[in-house]
């Protein structure tokens, strides 16, 4: 895949952001509803990797339409990266365990909840945590993005810069209004 320069400076801020904290590293994920903030886990361009709860909204709202948008956003530097494209829960189980492996007891825990996230709950509710790991591996979606649209926002520039940089034209990066 050719690459331009922005793009290629895209695709590396965003791999860097799962390797350490940055500000990319929290993402703006926007399925049907309104967007809600996930952490970015795994970058292998154009697919973006994001673990999420099978049972959550915004895995029915894919299922129902695939678009998803993600915006990152670096404030410091002032600048905005708005990725467009399809996403999907990803079905094959080498790939699912190879990420589960990859997490620490911390991000497993996060699927311990016996209900569904949004269920309706009181004080006689019965919350106790589930922790038979393959119970948390059912519940566990990882979420996969295929990019096809990058609209990258530079307000730390003198008189701003924008472009948009499309997959199916080897992210050739145009320049447009901010
Ligand atoms: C800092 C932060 C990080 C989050 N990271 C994730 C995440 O990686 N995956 C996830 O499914 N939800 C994450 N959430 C929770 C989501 O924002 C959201 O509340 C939850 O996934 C339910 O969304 P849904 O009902 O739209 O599916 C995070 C929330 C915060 C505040």
């Amino acid at each position: 895949m050719r690459v331009t320069t922005l793009a290629r400076t895209v695709w590396d801020q965003l791999t860097a952001a799962t390797h350490q904290r940055t500000p990319f590293t929290l993402a703006w994920v926007a399925t049907g509803s309104a967007p809600r903030a996930m952490i970015l886990r795994a970058v292998d361009a154009p697919e973006l990797f994001l673990a999420t709860d099978r049972r959550s909204a915004k895995c029915a709202e894919l299922a129902a339409d695939p678009r998803i948008g993600v915006t990152v956003l670096d404030d410091d530097a002032g600048v905005q990266v708005r990725l467009r494209g399809v996403g999907d829960l990803v079905d094959d189980p080498v790939l699912r365990r190879r990420a589960w492996d990859s997490f620490g007891p911390g991000t497993r825990a996060l699927f311990s909840a016996p209900l569904a996230p949004g269920t309706p709950i009181d004080e006689a509710t019965d919350l106790t945590p589930d922790t038979d790991d393959a119970t948390l591996f059912d519940r566990f979606a990882w979420l996969r993005i295929r990019v096809d649209e990058i609209d990258h926002l530079d307000l730390g520039v003198p008189g701003h810069r924008r472009h948009l940089m499309r997959r199916d034209d080897g992210w050739a990066a145009r320049r447009v209004v901010p």
